[in-house]
């Protein structure tokens, strides 16, 4: 029997503590016998961690910022993503097009509609299977961000920012519920696992 990998994708605002969860949805399913592909966004493959360093510290426009993201996004899913699920691979990354929707839209302002258009030309109907949003009250973010290493272009935004972020994905979360489940990142780290480890059972 042929198993076909899947796509996970980790979301959340910064702060949010999605990239402690990361390793512990790979080591889940690597206990299941899956070969897993842990990844990044923007990042991920050689020219889009080149790009990354650029949309990380390099002002820009943010049509500009909104384009390379989907730059980075078309090499990542040519180079590594499809090819990983091809060969049955599960793909799991630390962030993609949800968070386009929730900085880009939410956050610096851009139509919903020129993200979608840009989602349609590189994904042509492929989206994650499951979405971890890892939620938490901007206060929280806010004191988890101050607490870690050098603020980043992003990092270094206003709480205002991080609330419109924060809302755009919990609207996102709102109309795909079947996708896009919303942890409570408030909880402690075990309770989260016993969450996470029953979501995935759910997608294997
Ligand atoms: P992040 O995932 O938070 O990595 P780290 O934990 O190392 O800081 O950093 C990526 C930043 O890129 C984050 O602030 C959100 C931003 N981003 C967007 O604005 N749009 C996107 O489409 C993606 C994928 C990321």
């Amino acid at each position: 029997m042929t198993i076909s990998g899947k796509f996970i994708t980790l979301e959340g605002v910064d702060g949010a503590g999605k990239s402690t969860h990361l390793g512990f949805v790979a080591d889940w399913l690597r206990q299941q016998g899956r070969e897993v592909v842990v990844t990044r966004e923007p990042g991920g493959t050689p020219l889009g961690e080149t790009l990354r360093e650029l949309l990380l510290h390099r002002e820009m426009d943010a049509d500009t910022e909104l384009l390379l993201m989907f730059a980075a996004r078309q090499e990542h899913l040519a180079g590594l993503i499809r090819p990983a699920l091809a060969r049955g691979a599960w793909v799991v990354s630390d962030r993609f097009t949800d968070a386009s929707y929730a900085y880009q839209c939410g956050g610096r302002g851009i139509a919903a509609e020129r993200i979608a258009a840009l989602e349609a030309w590189v994904q042509r109907g492929f989206a994650p299977d499951l979405t971890l949003l890892f939620d938490v009250p901007p206060e929280v973010a806010e004191a988890r961000r101050s607490a870690a290493r050098s603020a980043d272009r992003f990092e270094r935004e206003a709480d205002r920012f991080f609330s419109r972020v924060r809302n755009a994905y919990l609207d996102r979360a709102h109309a795909e519920p079947a996708r896009i489940r919303v942890l409570d990142a408030r909880h402690g780290i075990a309770e989260l696992q016993v969450e996470i480890g029953q979501l995935l059972q759910d997608v294997l």
